[in-house]
């Protein structure tokens, strides 16, 4: 059976893990893309392409949580070539600022070029004649041309999740025509931000003789004349939702419950993130620790819990940071911790959602420091969970959410001090004004919800009334 639209993202929304004992089973994947999708696929008569998370070959097609899945399998060495290598070790770093230098690898180049096809093709078999589909980020730039090839009769559109790399930093691919040529292929191509759209339409216009127009590329070839159009479409939560878990009598008695087993500070403070160096944990850190070595901060009055949840482990930049920053937690506990009491509580662990909500509605302070972040969708989780508004946002200017989320008290994570006069403000700011600031944050991420998004991102793509049942609509910004 086929499908009127079908969703090609790298991850299935689910991980494949087997036991000791050999049972398989299922778990929820990590990241934003997956927190973005999910509510999307419940409301639509769609399948989801994507990988299960361990190597080896695809399991059959299932269906789980209301939605049917699609499994496409990568070998041992197209995880490490195409996912580790090329996905997260080239594109990764390099659309990030270059935190991380780049490794550039033909052999991954040509794995990335290999697996994109599968999952064309995959995508190919799932869509109904005429129907849509809709490609997610950066592992997957070359689909929409290579399915547009095999699918002509398609409605294509492509989502890039993570920052679209300035120009000048873009230039150092040396496949940077083809990753082009591949995004062109889609009808639509949208981003976090305007400027990642004008990041985007402007490495069209350096390497290619196309013509570029209030955000529209026309593509004569191959094939008929097509137009493609590139604009923003900020992501967002499923915000309701995570508003009604978080006023659940569980979720409310498990915070109290935290804070308890923390020894009741007086001020709690939180970071969630993957366990990645665009996220900025160490600086965040560094500024938390020093300002206990300055006794602004103290214990036991003030704890700091850092979920830091496993990611890419094989990737040797990952491998370092977890080295550096569990020093750094290590060396802060054991120069401030007691028996019994210590200022960073690092959790290298990922959590169910429940859980999440607890932590949000336990903490005061909610520390988001990314040195370089497409949108961060755990700012906005945090303010979704704020619902008695008592909560402090601390938000590194240098995330999308950034652009929206007027209300947060906004830094630049580089400046160590510039951090820690924030923490401080966050930590002392009168109830009137953390009331008022929270207040403004909630009206924007409850309004701007996950559906609102994806509804808008399928009306550009002049889609949306035939295959999803989404209320209220909004039009992305054309870059
Ligand atoms: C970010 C990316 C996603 C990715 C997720 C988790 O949110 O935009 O594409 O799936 O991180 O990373 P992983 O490598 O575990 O899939």
């Amino acid at each position: 059976m086929t499908h009127p639209l079908v969703v090609v993202a790298n991850r299935l929304p689910v991980d494949l893990t087997v036991e000791p004992d050999g049972t398989p089973s299922w778990q929820r994947s990590p990241g934003g893309l997956v927190t973005a999708m999910e509510p999307v696929m419940r409301q639509a008569d769609a399948a989801w392409v994507g990988w299960p998370g361990s190597p080896g070959e695809a399991p059959e097609p299932f269906d789980a949580d209301g939605m049917h899945l699609v499994p496409v399998g990568l070998s041992a060495q197209e995880v490490a070539d195409f996912y580790e290598g090329f996905s997260n070790d080239t594109l990764w770093p390099l659309s990030h600022d270059v935190i991380s230098p780049p490794v550039y690898h033909r052999h991954w180049w040509d794995a990335y070029r290999r697996v994109n096809r599968r999952y064309a093709e995959a995508a190919a078999a799932e869509a109904s004649e005429a129907g849509t589909v809709w490609v997610h980020d950066y592992q997957l730039q070359l689909v929409p041309a290579m399915l547009r090839e095999l699918r002509p009769d398609l409605r294509i559109g492509y989502f890039h999740h993570i920052p679209f790399p300035p120009l000048e930093l873009f230039a150092q691919l040396p496949w940077r025509r083809q990753v082009i040529e591949g995004l062109l292929g889609a009808d639509l191509v949208g981003f976090q931000r305007s400027g990642d759209a004008a990041n985007f339409l402007r490495v069209v216009r350096r390497w290619t003789d196309l013509p570029v127009r209030a955000g529209t590329v026309t593509v004569a070839e191959p094939g008929p004349e097509r137009k493609v159009r590139a604009g923003s479409f900020p992501i967002s939560i499923d915000s309701q939702h995570f508003d009604e878990l978080s006023r659940s009598p569980w979720v409310r008695a498990r915070a109290a419950e935290i804070r308890a087993d923390l020894g009741s500070p007086e001020v709690l403070l939180l970071g969630v993130d993957r366990l990645d160096y665009t996220k900025g944990i160490r600086h965040r850190i560094k500024a938390v620790g020093e300002l206990f070595d300055e006794g602004r901060l103290e214990v036991p009055g003030a704890a700091l819990v850092q979920v830091a949840s496993p990611s890419r482990e094989n990737v040797e930049a990952y491998q370092q940071l977890r080295e550096d920053v569990e020093l750094a937690v290590g060396r802060i506990n054991g120069e401030h911790g007691r028996i019994g009491t210590q200022p960073i509580h690092y959790l290298h662990h990922s959590y169910p959602p429940e859980e999440m909500a607890a932590l949000y509605r336990a903490a005061d302070v909610m520390l988001v420091t990314s040195l370089r972040d497409g949108m961060n969708l755990v700012a906005k989780e945090f303010v979704a969970a704020c619902v008695d508004d008592a909560g402090v946002l601390v938000l590194s200017e240098f995330t999308g959410a950034a652009d929206e989320l007027n209300g947060a008290l906004l830094v630049n994570p580089h400046d160590i001090d510039g951090l820690k006069a924030a923490v401080e403000r966050a930590v002392t700011m009168d109830q009137r004004e953390v009331r008022s600031r929270m207040r403004r944050l909630r009206r924007r991420v409850l309004t701007d919800d996950v559906s609102r998004w994806s509804r808008s991102f399928l009306e550009a793509l002049g889609d949306v009334d035939r295959h999803v049942d989404v209320p209220s609509s909004t039009t992305g910004n054309s870059a």
